[in-house]
């Protein structure tokens, strides 16, 4: 009887949450990530990432796999700002890491908002971040993202042309 409505309860609290991912508009975008390594490890890859791409100028042609800066980080979070360098329109992303202290396990959920029209596509400023900094060849990488999350998603124009 308990599980059963634990499981209803769960079941509920999903279609709720898939409901409010479904309201998400083109200039922003939502994914979740999920690694079987101590989250640590992707935050750390990600700071670094973030670090190298902040002083290299790059344009179109390079996929903007540039121009990243860190705003604010936090154990458990951290904020960063992209800059599209064509169009000067700049795209607020951030990462929440959890659980904080489990050792195999990881769930990274990203956020972006890009200031439209002209701005760079929301997913590909997260996608990048997360494909340059080598996660996603990580242990149990995981991509947790569709057309609903961000209407924004379509690999195949982030990549460097
Ligand atoms: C994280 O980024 C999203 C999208 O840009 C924004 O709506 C949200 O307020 C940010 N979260 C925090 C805590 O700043
Ligand atoms: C950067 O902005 C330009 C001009 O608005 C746009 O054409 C281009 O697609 C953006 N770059 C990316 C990778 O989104
Ligand atoms: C991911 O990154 C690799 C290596 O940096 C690059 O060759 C590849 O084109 C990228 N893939 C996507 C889908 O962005």
């Amino acid at each position: 009887m308990a599980l059963r409505a634990l499981l209803l309860t769960s079941a509920a609290v999903l279609l709720i949450l898939i409901h409010r991912m479904s309201a998400a508009d083109p200039s922003s975008c939502r994914a979740v990530w999920l690694f079987k390594m101590a989250c640590s490890q992707p935050r750390a890859a990600v700071v670094e990432q973030v670090k190298a791409w902040s002083s290299r100028q790059c344009y179109d042609s390079e996929g903007e796999e540039c121009s990243y800066q860190i705003v604010t980080e936090a154990p458990g979070y951290v904020e960063i700002k992209h800059t599209n360098l064509s169009s000067q329109k700049s795209t607020a992303l951030n990462f929440t890491f959890k659980p904080p202290d489990v050792p195999s396990f990881c769930s990274m959920r990203g956020l972006s908002t890009t200031a439209p029209p002209g701005g760079s596509s929301p997913y590909c400023v997260l996608h990048n971040l997360v494909n340059g900094s080598g996660l996603t060849q990580e242990a149990g990488f995981r991509e947790i993202c569709n057309a609903a999350m961000c209407p924004s998603m379509d690999v195949t124009a982030c990549g460097a042309a």
